[in-house]
């Protein structure tokens, strides 16, 4: 409550870009470990997700791009995230796209930008990360580059970092990412990730609408085929907007959530029952998680959400999801696939 009507409204008033440095550096801050509440509520055992031999504390992590430069992966943790996707990391140091690049659409709950990928680059990224850490296997790592040979090199140097990489191959900001449309570069790409890394691999793929469906199913078969474990569906929804200094960026938010759902059913349908599919997109409380699971989901992830709904969005999922659980007389929420929709 405090969060949405005294918080929220005073960061939209600030540049979008200067809020988010403001919450990176409060989580920084060394006393935040001591002072944050959330950190010292365990969380519900009946929320725990197994998959591929992992163990996951929550189904809802953060999606890439909150945390691009792995700065504050733990505090982030300790808001209740099941896992956090730290970057997306390149090859080189990058500044993005031209501001103005980022804006809140708070009537639909959504964001656009045009960031474009800023990041301090691999060499950087790496000095903030411990191979030792406890949090290594709640750490996504989202890799990209215009070439096979950037993310090779990405994924090869980060390897002991993670169990899991996400390749971002879908970002509406990037131009270079579109060869990687093509189902037989994408193809020679998953082939050769997996002979670099014995880590577990998932391709993010851009978004569809009913038109482009057959298209985008063919990239998940093709990846899925190629030796990926899995999917994370989807990346934001590509527009053209005049606020952005580049004229056009990617959509997230809540007007994803319908979209998100549809792909989710679809995708699976396509794939199978095993490889797995980490829904993100519009994904803001304890029932879009549900649904997304329901239809075939095995983890979500969430970024628009977490910005319009504050600090205690994952822990207040985290306990509304356990308690849903229970009403519903269902043991673990590793029973809700195939469930009716809520
Ligand atoms: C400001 C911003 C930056 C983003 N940066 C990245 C990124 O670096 N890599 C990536 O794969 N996705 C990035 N995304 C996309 C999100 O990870 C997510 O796929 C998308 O926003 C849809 O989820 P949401 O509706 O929960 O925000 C970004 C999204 C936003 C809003």
């Amino acid at each position: 409550m405090i969060y949405k009507f005294l918080i929220l409204p005073i960061l939209q008033l600030i540049n979008p870009e200067v809020s988010h440095f403001l919450a990176e550096k409060l989580l920084q801050l060394p006393f935040f470990k001591y002072l944050n509440p959330i950190g010292y509520f365990p969380k519900s055992k009946n929320i725990r997700v197994n998959v591929m031999d992992l163990e996951f504390d929550s189904p809802i992590g953060l999606a890439a791009g909150y945390d691009k430069n792995c700065k504050t992966i733990e505090p982030l943790i300790s808001l209740g995230f099941g896992f956090i996707t730290g970057g997306t990391i390149t090859l080189q140091e990058r500044f993005g796209n031209p501001r103005p690049r980022l804006f809140h659409i708070p009537e639909k709950e959504a964001l656009i930008n045009s960031l474009g990928f800023p990041s301090i680059g691999l060499e950087n990224v790496e000095k903030k990360l411990n191979s030792k850490s406890k949090i290594k296997n709640k750490l996504f790592l989202s890799v990209s580059g215009i070439s096979e040979d950037e993310i090779i090199s990405c994924v090869e140097t980060l390897d002991k970092y993670t169990n899991i990489f996400e390749i971002n191959i879908s970002s509406p900001n990037t131009s270079g990412l579109r060869l990687f449309h093509n189902p037989s570069e994408l193809s020679k790409l998953v082939e050769k990730i997996k002979k670099s890394t014995h880590n577990k691999i998932l391709i993010k793929l851009p978004p569809w609408t009913d038109e482009l469906k057959q298209d985008h199913l063919s990239l998940a078969q093709t990846s899925i085929l190629a030796g990926a474990d899995g999917l994370v569906i989807a990346n934001s929804m590509p527009t053209n907007n005049s606020k952005l200094a580049v004229g056009k960026g990617g959509l997230s938010g809540k007007v994803l959530t319908e979209n998100t759902l549809r792909m989710i059913a679809e995708v699976r349908a396509s794939i199978g029952p095993n490889p797995l599919i980490v829904a993100c997109g519009g994904i803001f409380d304890e029932r879009d998680i549900w649904n997304c699971i329901a239809l075939g989901a095995d983890l979500c992830q969430a970024y628009t959400g977490f910005i319009y709904k504050g600090p205690f969005f994952a822990h207040n999922i985290n306990k509304k999801l356990s308690q849903l659980l229970i009403e519903k007389n269902i043991k673990s929420i590793n029973d809700v696939k195939g469930s009716s929709l809520i």
